[in-house]
């Protein structure tokens, strides 16, 4: 991780309500993430997990979970974005 990656998910983590995060806990990553960028430019995780029309369906076993209804702003079903305290991904969620 670069250092700007790092100084980003810091200032990620302070900007995260403490409430929030002891609320429910992340799920762990079932799945290796060893080069899956998360920048403010990039972000590999959204290629898989950026479903918000998915969330709620059915979905069978291994398949890719959409990110829920907490990460994002705006309607789910008019192209919302990740809320900017959720992009950076790894912050909350490690890999097993
Ligand atoms: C190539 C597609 C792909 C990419 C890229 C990817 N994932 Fe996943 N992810 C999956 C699949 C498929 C599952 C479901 C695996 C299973 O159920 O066994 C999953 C499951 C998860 C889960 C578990 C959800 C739950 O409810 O148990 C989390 C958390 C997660 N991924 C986070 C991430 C993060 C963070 C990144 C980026 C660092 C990432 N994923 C990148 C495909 C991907
Ligand atoms: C601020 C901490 C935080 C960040 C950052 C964060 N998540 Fe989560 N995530 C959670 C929590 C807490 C849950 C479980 C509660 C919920 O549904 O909101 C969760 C749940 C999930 C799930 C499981 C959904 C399900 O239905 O089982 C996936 C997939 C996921 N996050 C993906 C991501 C991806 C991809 C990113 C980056 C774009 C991300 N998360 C960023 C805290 C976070």
């Amino acid at each position: 991780m670069t250092h700007r990656a790092a100084a980003l998910f810091a200032a990620l983590s302070l900007a995260m309500p403490a409430a929030l995060a002891q609320a429910v806990a992340p799920p762990a990553i079932p799945h290796p993430i060893d080069g899956y960028l998360v920048t403010r430019a990039e972000n590999n995780c959204l290629e898989c997990h950026d479903r918000p029309r998915d969330i709620g369906g059915k979905r069978a076993k291994g398949q890719r979970v959409p990110a829920p209804a907490s990460h994002y702003v705006g309607r789910l079903d008019a192209r919302p974005e990740i809320a900017g305290g959720y992009f950076g991904c790894t912050s909350c969620h490690r890999p097993r």
